[in-house]
């Protein structure tokens, strides 16, 4: 790992490690066994009420599924994301059984912990994870058709990187997370 004066030792290198890859190897596949572990990580995740609002569409090249995603891509994501050995789908179920709500506002947040579930089993793993909005939404969601209170919140592409991580990633301070939400103290 290359030292960075911004970040402090002990960061548990799955974290410091991951970044989201602009190049994937085509020729690394993700096998059935990734697979079902990446599926596992998010299947793990905790959620409000344990009520575990996520929802996946998965493909790897070759396969019908994938076919169904490449078309909607962005021109942006395509550069790579199709070169990645698997894309998933990830959805979200806002609805919520057996109240009067009819919206969780816990969903998307709950969704976007399986998710980082999942990309740290893939960095464990020795796989990159890209998660991306570059994607025909409309398009998308007309071909895969959920079902009524899924909705689709955003694509992810993991395989194994190609090439180096960016230099001089971007992160706010620990003190501007602490501070920006308030005002100065007078
Ligand atoms: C919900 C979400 C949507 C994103 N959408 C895109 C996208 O459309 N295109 C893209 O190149 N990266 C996208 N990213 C990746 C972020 O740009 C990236 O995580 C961020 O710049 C930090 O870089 P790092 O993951 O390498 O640390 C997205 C990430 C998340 C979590």
């Amino acid at each position: 790992m290359r030292p960075d004066p911004e970040q402090p030792g002990g960061l548990h290198p799955l974290l410091a490690e991951r970044f989201s890859p602009y190049r994937f190897d085509p020729s690394a596949a993700v096998d059935d066994r990734a697979l079902g572990l990446l599926l596992e990580a998010a299947r793990w995740a905790p959620s409000a009420g344990n009520s575990q609002p996520w929802g996946f569409f998965a493909g790897r090249p070759g396969e019908p599924e994938h076919e169904r995603m490449v078309p909607y891509l962005a021109p942006s994501s395509a550069q790579w994301a199709r070169d990645a050995g698997l894309l998933v789908v990830t959805l979200a179920r806002r609805h919520v059984d057996d109240t009067e709500l009819q919206y969780s506002e816990f969903a998307d947040y709950d969704l976007g912990q399986a998710m980082a579930h999942m990309t740290v089993q893939a960095q464990a793993m020795g796989l990159a994870a890209h998660q991306f909005r570059a994607f025909d939404m409309e398009g998308l969601t007309k071909e895969l058709d959920p079902n009524p209170g899924w909705v689709i919140v955003s694509m992810i592409a993991l395989g194994r990187a190609a090439g180096e991580p960016p230099v001089g990633r971007e992160r706010r301070s620990v003190a501007d997370l602490l501070s920006a939400p308030w005002a100065p103290s007078a």
